[in-house]
């Protein structure tokens, strides 16, 4: 119960990485608020939570990349529970494709929930986090955000600059009271797959022998930061899985 008396807030807490994220958040103690657009999905996880622990659980259907929209997620936030300690950007989307395909709408989808939708978990929370001199901002970025590979190359752009973004947060905040994590997934199993269009990515996909992470695996490392003592920072963590060709 590390994280009692806490508020961790979550974005793409409708599945994957984020569902498991606030599972283990409010086993360790800490209030949650999900925030996803599927109302449906973040009602089911609340009562699980529920059932589980005697954490608080809010629930509130967001649009990250709509900046009003994130700052009155955390303004309902900070009324109803006081603050927010734990900040994790982790909505987002994977649209691998090839660049002949131009599927600029896609680039387009991939910059906004990646990018500006960090951009703006940041922008809503930053203010309170440097008033009370405390906070904690888990940016989910990916091996993506290290590498790029036929396919990956406007994805990897967003993770790169996710990346980019949390070591900027984390030089400038340093002093501030605010830690900041940049965490780096590997495959993992979850929904971030079933959206991609282009069928010869897709193909390749299920030609390949690689056994992914599990959700709850991305889930303990970010317990693993937000748990550490007050004089430690985790900026960067990595987390692949052991059974990958290179
Ligand atoms: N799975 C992997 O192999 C892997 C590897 C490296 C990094 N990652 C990163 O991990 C993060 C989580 O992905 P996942 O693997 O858990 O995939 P997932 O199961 O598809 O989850 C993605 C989440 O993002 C949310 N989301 C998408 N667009 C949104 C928007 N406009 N506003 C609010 N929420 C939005 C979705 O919720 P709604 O649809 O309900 O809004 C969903 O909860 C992503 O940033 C992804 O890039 C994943």
């Amino acid at each position: 119960m590390q994280l009692k008396g806490k508020t961790a807030l979550i974005t793409g807490a409708s599945s994957g990485i984020g569902e498991a994220t606030a599972r283990h958040l409010a086993k360790a103690g800490a209030h949650v608020v999900l925030a996803a657009r599927r109302k449906e999905r973040l009602a089911r996880l609340a009562k699980r939570i529920q059932d589980e622990t005697d954490v608080q659980v809010l629930t509130v259907a967001t649009d990250v990349t709509k900046r009003e929209q994130m700052e009155a997620l955390v303004r309902q936030a900070e009324e109803e529970l006081g603050s927010v300690d734990i900040l994790v950007n982790n909505a987002g989307v994977m649209l691998l494709s090839f660049l002949e395909k131009d599927k600029v709408d896609e680039w387009e989808q991939m910059v906004d929930v990646n990018i500006k939708g960090v951009l703006f978990g940041l922008h809503a929370v930053l203010p309170g986090m440097l008033k009370r001199r405390d906070g904690h901002i888990i940016n989910i970025s990916s091996v993506a955000g290290h590498e790029v590979f036929p396919s990956s190359s406007v994805y990897s752009a967003t993770k790169y600059a996710v990346r980019a973004l949390s070591m900027g947060m984390e030089k400038e905040l340093a002093r501030s009271g605010v830690r900041v994590t940049n965490i780096s997934p590997g495959a993992v199993a979850t929904e971030l797959t079933h959206h991609i269009t282009d069928t010869d990515v897709t193909d390749r996909f299920a030609k390949q022998s690689l056994t992914p992470l599990e959700s709850e695996d991305i889930a303990r490392s970010i317990v693993y930061a937000v748990t550490q003592p007050e004089n430690v920072n985790v900026n960067e963590v990595i987390v692949r899985p052991t059974n990958r060709r290179s």
